[in-house]
Formats: structure tokens, sequence, C-alpha cells
């Protein structure tokens, strides 16, 4: 289907509490080194005990507001993609309508775990360019630090806090969108879990500790081996080469991974935009956090060829090629 769907806005916010990894050192076995080595991140950003991902996702919306002047009042679909909603009902999208007194939209939250991003863009260029919806507030709003368990040294390290949100519009002339491509392997659901309602997952019987459990390896595995197919697919379908993508954004999961996958399909990590290093790994609100800094650096310029990529829990994974062109009036974090 054509696109006639484009992204005009992006806003972000984090929350200002930090945890470095010489904090990491104090409360579990590890070591700045071996995070550094092992997973390129320094920092990661952590909300407060009365932040949730509604509050995240409040400011980042009027960030978005600020950035753009735009107005979310007449916005017909808000959509959320989160893993840790502050309540399983109402949706965060709910709280997010009731707090902008947006009167006329439907709102419902996502969960895709880490590829949230993607597959909430897929879903808002598709509603749009199909005609079912005009203008779409996306946004995506994590606090994983509420689920992780800090005192498993395997995954306290990675996570992070942060929130973002885009505006997709109606716009026959310039879409954003070219191309993409989803996929799920729920066979490896198991290797990235955090228990709800259901205490076993087929005859594997679970950690129902409520925080978050990984296999880090069978995830680092999978996901080397399934980008570069993802990849290869998604310039195929757009009949582009990766000379043609000026920014490569994946999930920023851990930049050794990136960098491994950038070898394997060839792009230059030199053009590859992430959020790792100073925010960890916010599931999926990376890719937005790492377009914004490619903004606030002046490397990321309206008319430039993405290439962003999620893959996370389910095991789920998205990818699409956009076309970078908002209407933002400034550039800044918070
Ligand atoms: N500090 C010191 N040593 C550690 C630490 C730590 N923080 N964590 C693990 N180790 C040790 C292990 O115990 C192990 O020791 P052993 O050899 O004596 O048994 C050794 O280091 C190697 O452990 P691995 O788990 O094999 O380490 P690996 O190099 O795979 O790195 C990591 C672990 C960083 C988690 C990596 O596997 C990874 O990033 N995986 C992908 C995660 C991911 O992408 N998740 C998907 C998205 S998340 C989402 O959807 C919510």
């Amino acid at each position: 289907m054509q696109s006639k769907a484009r992204i005009t806005a992006l806003g972000t916010h984090v929350p200002e509490k930090r945890l470095t990894n010489e904090d990491l050192e104090k409360m579990v076995d590890t070591s700045d080194d071996w995070i550094v080595q092992r997973t390129g991140m320094k920092e990661r950003r952590i909300s407060a005990e009365n932040e949730f991902a509604s509050t995240l996702a409040f400011k980042a919306i009027e960030n978005l507001i600020k950035q753009s002047q735009k107005d979310v009042s007449d916005v017909d679909c808000i959509i959320v993609s989160t893993s840790t909603p502050d309540y399983t009902f109402p949706s965060v999208a709910s709280q997010i309508q009731k707090h902008f007194q947006i009167k006329q939209a439907g709102a419902m939250d996502l969960n895709a775990a880490c590829a949230g991003f993607t597959y909430g863009l897929h879903v808002a260029n598709g509603l749009i360019s199909s005609g079912l919806h005009r203008k779409i507030l996306f946004v995506a709003t994590e606090t994983l630090s509420k689920i992780t368990d800090y005192t498993d040294r395997t995954t306290c390290i990675l996570f992070g806090d942060a929130a973002a949100a885009v505006l997709v519009e109606r716009d026959e002339e310039t879409p954003s969108f070219i191309a993409s491509h989803m996929g799920t392997f729920g066979e490896g659901g198991v290797h990235l879990y955090r228990t709800n309602l259901s205490t076993t997952m087929e005859e594997h019987s679970l950690n129902t500790s409520g925080k978050i459990v990984q296999n880090g390896r069978e995830i680092y595995k999978w996901a080397s081996r399934t980008l570069p197919t993802g990849i290869e697919e998604l310039l195929q379908q757009a009949g582009l080469d990766f000379d043609d993508i000026d920014w490569f954004v994946p999930h920023s999961a851990n930049l050794r991974m990136i960098e491994s996958i950038c070898e394997r399909t060839g792009f230059s990590i030199e053009k590859t935009l992430t959020s790792v290093e100073y925010m960890g790994n916010t599931s999926s609100v990376s890719i937005p956090l790492a377009l914004q800094k490619g903004i606030n650096e002046g490397k990321l310029k309206n008319g430039d060829t993405l290439l962003v990529y999620g893959f996370g829990g389910g095991l789920t994974h998205a990818g699409l090629i956009i076309t970078w062109g908002t209407d933002d009036v400034r550039h800044s974090t918070n």
C-alpha cells in the first residue's frame, strides 16, 4: 500500500535520576569495565517512585508540542507502546486522552516489547494510509526499572526509563513510509519474559518474581541472525541499497550487538544512531531517543532516509524504511 502518512513531530523525555556503572558496582558483583566491554553502556535514567509510564508520556508530549508548535487536541487516535503501563486498564492511552483533554479519539495500548516503536509506526501508517484516521498521537513510554531485578547482574545493568511521542498525520504529497517488514518467533518467548497471570509457559515453570527474566545469550543470537535477513527484505522491498540509507537506527539493546549486526550487514557504525551509551536499553523508546539525539547533534536532517529496526520480547521484530521530514521548529531533549 502506498503510504499517505508522515511523521510530523517528535518529543522525548527522560527522568532526572541517573544510574551509573559505578552505582551498579555497589549493588551487584560487576564492574564498569565488564559493562562497557559487553554492552557499551555507561548510564541509564531511572524514574522516581511516583513517576510512571503515564507521567513520562505526558512530558514527552509536552516536549513534542514545544518543539513543533503542534496541536494535539484534534488527534483522532492515541496509540501507546509500553510493557510497563501504570495499570492493566485503564490504558496509558486513555490517561493521555484525559490529561490532554482530547475530545474525539480512540485510545489503546500496544505491547510488542522492545519492538513496540516500529510496530506502532507500522500500525499508525496503516490506519492513516487506509483512510481510517487522519492524525495519530503515538507514544512509547517505559519504566523498565520498576520490573528489573536489581539483584540479577545479568539484567539489571541493561535497562533504563524514558518516553517519546510522535505525531503521524495524513500527507499524500510527502509521506514518510517507504517499506516495512515484521515478524515473530514465539518459540523463543521463554527466553525473555515477565509473568502476569500465568506462571507456566508450556512445559516451562517460570520465575514469578514479577521482574524481567532474560536469557541474554539466546536473545543476542536470535537478534544477530534475524536482523540481517529483515534488513535485506526491507531494502529489496524498497529497491534501495545500503548506500541509500543515511542512518541505521536499531533498537539500542547492546552496542556490541549493534556493531556485530553492522559487520554482518555492511552498515558502517558511523552511519548508526543509538541511545545506548547514556540511556541503556529503554525498550520501545530507544529508537526515538536515538532519533532525538541525532537531531540534537546535527546529524539527522529532514530528507534523510532511515532504516529503523526494533526487536525484543515475544520474540518480536519489525523494521521500516522512512524518509525523515518533521515540522519541528526547534530541537531539545527535555
Ligand atoms: N558483570 C560481570 N559479569 C557478568 C555480568 C555482569 N553484569 N553479567 C553476566 N556476567 C558473567 C556471567 O555470569 C558469565 O560468567 P561465567 O562465564 O562465569 O558463567 C559471563 O559473564 C558471560 O555471561 P553471558 O550471559 O554469556 O554474557 P554476554 O556476553 O552474553 O552478555 C548480555 C550478557 C549483556 C545480557 C548480552 O547477552 C545481551 O545484551 N543480550 C541481548 C539482550 C537483548 O537484546 N534483549 C532484547 C531486548 S530487551 C526487551 O525486549 C525487554
